[in-house]
């Protein structure tokens, strides 16, 4: 009976997690898409609100050029981690 309820648990928790999908592509028609590891950012930065509003996410209002760069750039400059080049985050 307790490992039914532990594999309920699991499961739980593996679907809320999957709210966040695995990984994303964010669609680029000039420089590429740029395909973006959402399930490992959400777990390396432990909160969903460096980039959303909200713990539950979702789609995020005005979304494009000029805010994913702030966005994405400005933290792999500040933690010196992750791709700060064109091509690092671009792919074909
Ligand atoms: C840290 C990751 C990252 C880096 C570095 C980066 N970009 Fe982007 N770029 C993105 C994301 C994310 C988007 C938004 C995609 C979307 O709108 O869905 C984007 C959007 C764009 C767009 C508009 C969409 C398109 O392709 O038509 C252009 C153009 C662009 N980037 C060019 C560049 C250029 C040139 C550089 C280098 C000077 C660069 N980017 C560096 C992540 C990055
Ligand atoms: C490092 C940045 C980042 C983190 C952290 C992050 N997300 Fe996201 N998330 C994004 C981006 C970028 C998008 C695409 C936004 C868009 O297209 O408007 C997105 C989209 C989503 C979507 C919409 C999915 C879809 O297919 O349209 C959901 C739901 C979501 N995130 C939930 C979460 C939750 C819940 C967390 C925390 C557990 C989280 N995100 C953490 C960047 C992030
Ligand atoms: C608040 C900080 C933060 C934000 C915002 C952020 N990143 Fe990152 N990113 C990181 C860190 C930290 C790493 C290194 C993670 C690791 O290797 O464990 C990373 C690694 C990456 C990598 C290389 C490793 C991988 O997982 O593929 C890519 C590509 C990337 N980020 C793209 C993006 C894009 C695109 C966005 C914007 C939509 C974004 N990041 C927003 C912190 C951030």
């Amino acid at each position: 009976m307790r490992r039914i309820i532990a594999m309920t648990a699991l499961t739980l928790f593996v679907t809320g997690v999957a709210l966040a999908e695995e990984t994303m592509v964010l669609p680029g028609k000039q420089a590429g898409d740029v395909p973006f590891t959402h399930q490992k950012h959400t777990e390396a930065l432990k909160s969903c609100q460096p980039c959303h509003s909200s713990e539950s996410g979702g789609k995020i209002e005005g979304f494009g050029k000029e805010s994913a760069h702030k966005l994405c750039k400005d933290c792999h400059v500040q933690k010196e981690a992750g791709p700060t080049t064109c091509s690092g985050c671009h792919k074909k």
